[in-house]
């Protein structure tokens, strides 16, 4: 199956140092259209018949997103992009960022016109300072061209946290504060950033929106599933020729990406949507991927039959543990008494009740957690203890 690249379309086709190069693509047409033919509601009603669903992670429509904080009183609104991209073995944000910075501008200003918002930020994970220079010149550049009137964006800059990738956690961070998941409700369309309604999008999501509004909503939501429109973006890793990039139509089977584009060799497992993604055999290659089966941020990563599972998992909840913000007991200390219990199973040194201990402990955790760090954190023990208890098995201690 070849790809289908909207999101990606201009992706080694620009010259993303040059805006020229980008208008001469149809680059602010959309834009253009949105400001001068449409209304804001119509703008909203337009998202919302595409079916676009949030590429963060946790698909949230869009649309509906967009109609809440419009709706939501206040004079000062504000619309946040999330390139924080933290999730272990995601890179498509990056991909993006440094070959078609325009797009992303052109879909932050329609988002910030369509809810009625004067400021936008897009907020930068550390290890991407190094676009930072690129990011900048793209936005003074559409300003200069006077395509960015009453609409201003500031690029804030992350200190290497995970959590702020979570959308209150990220709040929290733009706003100068240490950054810690918050409670909920209020969500941000309501109560966002400095208390003021505030739509937060990841990067794949807002490089869908000038596509959407040139070509209308009925293209976009021909392609896909019933609940899946569109394309989406994957970050393809691990044990396979070809690792990289690829944009495929939602609920394309897994086995198109791993076998067909990556080039792998029959594996183990395959973990999907990072460090608190699903853990699948690899003979559920012909899952769709999608919303409704297994998706999450698009992170693909493939283990051959050398890999230790059991490893891996402890490996994954070692990351979570010192990525846990701290700020609830069930996720600061579960994950560390996760860690404990997975090191001794590492060593060989596990027991029978460890493995009830791991269960009780997952479902604790899953419900009393603060935010999506904590609840899912237990998912890779979880499904590792469902499809590859054996290898637990193997390693409780004899006498
Ligand atoms: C621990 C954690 C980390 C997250 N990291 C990111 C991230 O790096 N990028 C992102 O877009 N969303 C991330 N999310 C999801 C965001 O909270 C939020 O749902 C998303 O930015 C909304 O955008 P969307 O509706 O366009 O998907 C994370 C969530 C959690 C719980």
């Amino acid at each position: 199956m070849p790809e289908k690249r909207i999101v990606l379309r201009n992706c080694g086709v620009l010259d993303p140092k040059d805006i020229s190069t980008y208008l001469e693509k149809d680059g602010f047409k959309a834009w253009q259209k949105a400001r001068t033919e449409l209304s804001p509601e119509q703008l909203i009603a337009e998202i919302k018949a595409s079916g676009l669903r949030g590429r963060g992670g946790a698909g949230f429509p869009c649309g509906l997103k967009w109609e809440l904080t419009s709706k939501a009183p206040g004079d000062e609104k504000y619309v946040v992009c999330n390139a924080d991209e933290g999730e272990v073995g995601t890179f498509k944000d990056r991909y993006i960022l440094e070959n078609d910075p325009f797009t992303l501008i052109e879909g932050l200003a329609i988002a910030g016109y369509a809810i009625g918002a004067r400021k936008g930020y897009i907020y930068l994970r550390a290890e991407y300072h190094y676009l930072l220079d690129l990011l900048t010149g793209a936005i003074n550049q559409a300003r200069d061209r006077g395509l960015l009137e009453q609409f201003d964006i500031e690029i804030r800059q992350g200190a290497g946290a995970y959590i702020c990738g979570e959308e209150s956690a990220l709040m929290d961070s733009i706003e100068g504060k240490r950054g810690e998941a918050r409670y909920k409700p209020p969500f941000p369309p309501s109560r966002g950033l400095w208390q003021r309604p505030t739509v937060i999008n990841n990067v794949e999501t807002l490089m869908n929106i000038p596509q959407i509004i040139l070509n209308g909503c009925n293209w976009f939501s021909q392609m896909g599933t019933e609940r899946s429109k569109g394309t989406k973006v994957f970050s393809v890793s691990g044990d396979v020729q070809r690792p990289a990039v690829y944009e495929l139509v939602m609920g394309s089977p897994l086995r198109e990406l791993v076998e067909g584009l990556a080039r792998a060799k029959a594996g183990r497992f395959i973990q999907i949507g990072g460090a608190t993604g699903r853990i699948v055999p690899y003979e559920m290659i012909d899952t769709p991927m999608d919303f409704e089966h297994i998706l999450g941020a698009g992170s693909i990563i493939v283990f051959d039959q050398s890999r230790d599972i059991v490893d891996i998992v402890r490996r994954t909840m070692e990351f979570l543990a010192e990525e846990s913000c701290g700020k609830c007991t069930p996720c600061r200390q579960g994950t560390r008494v996760m860690v404990g219990i997975l090191d001794k199973f590492a060593h060989g040194q596990g027991e029978e009740r460890d493995i009830r201990s791991l269960e009780e402990l997952s479902s604790a955790m899953m419900l009393s957690s603060l935010c999506g760090l904590g609840q899912a954190a237990p998912i890779p023990v979880v499904d590792s203890l469902q499809r590859f208890r054996s290898d637990y098995e193997a390693r409780i201690r004899k006498n």
